[in-house]
């Protein structure tokens, strides 16, 4: 495990801390380095069978069902929110799927004002480079409209968005899939 990753995780607030996409590539790894920095971790997923390493609890939500999140942030201090549209396969545009919208504006709505009423003090919202990159697709103005949302939601809720680059690229069909094929 990155050494320099567990450092920053133990520097964080000893309030509970969700991650939303925990069972996603990227969700599932954080999971791990929050767990290992001793923090108390809720995993966040729609499916009540979703398994988690030992220690995480999971808290079902949907981010398109605003009923379905007071539960799911009830005493908890910082958000991760890595929740997205993730494409089934055969998605035969999954860049332009009107998934987008419902998931990560109005799921990422629906999730700050819930966050607010339940006194979340922050929130990391993970962006993309596809805001800069001069896309139009249906992903990138949807994450750009999500990061205006959360860079403008109440003062007493700290925000941070991060603009990550291809990671494990998207929808696995990415120059990244391509080069690790290779
Ligand atoms: N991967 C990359 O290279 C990359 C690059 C730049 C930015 N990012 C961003 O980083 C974040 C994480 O990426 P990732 O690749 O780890 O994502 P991922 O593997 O596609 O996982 C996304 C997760 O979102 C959850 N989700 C989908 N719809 C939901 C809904 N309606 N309510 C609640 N949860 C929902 C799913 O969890 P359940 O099915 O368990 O509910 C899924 O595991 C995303 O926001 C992505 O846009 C990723």
């Amino acid at each position: 495990m990155n050494g320099l990753l567990l450092k920053l995780a133990r520097r964080l607030p000893p309030e509970p801390v969700l991650v939303t996409g925990a069972s996603g590539r990227i969700g599932r790894r954080l999971l791990e380095v929050l767990s290992a920095a001793g923090c108390k971790v809720y995993a966040m997923s729609r499916d009540e069978e979703a398994g988690f390493p030992s220690g995480v609890q999971l808290r079902t939500g949907d981010l398109t069902r605003a009923e379905s999140l007071p539960g799911t942030l009830e005493g908890v201090g910082l958000v991760f929110h890595l929740a997205s549209y993730a494409p089934s396969p055969e998605d035969p545009d999954p860049e332009n799927s009107p998934a987008h919208q419902a998931v990560t504006v109005s799921g990422t709505r629906n999730l700050l004002e819930k966050a607010r009423e339940a006194g979340v003090a922050s929130l990391v919202f993970t962006s993309s480079t596809r805001t800069i990159d001069g896309s139009d697709s249906s992903y990138a103005q949807a994450k750009k409209t999500a990061e205006k949302l959360v860079l403008t939601v109440s003062k007493d809720m700290k925000t941070t968005v991060l603009r990550l680059p291809p990671v494990y690229g998207f929808a696995r069909q990415g120059s990244i899939a391509q080069m690790l094929a290779a």
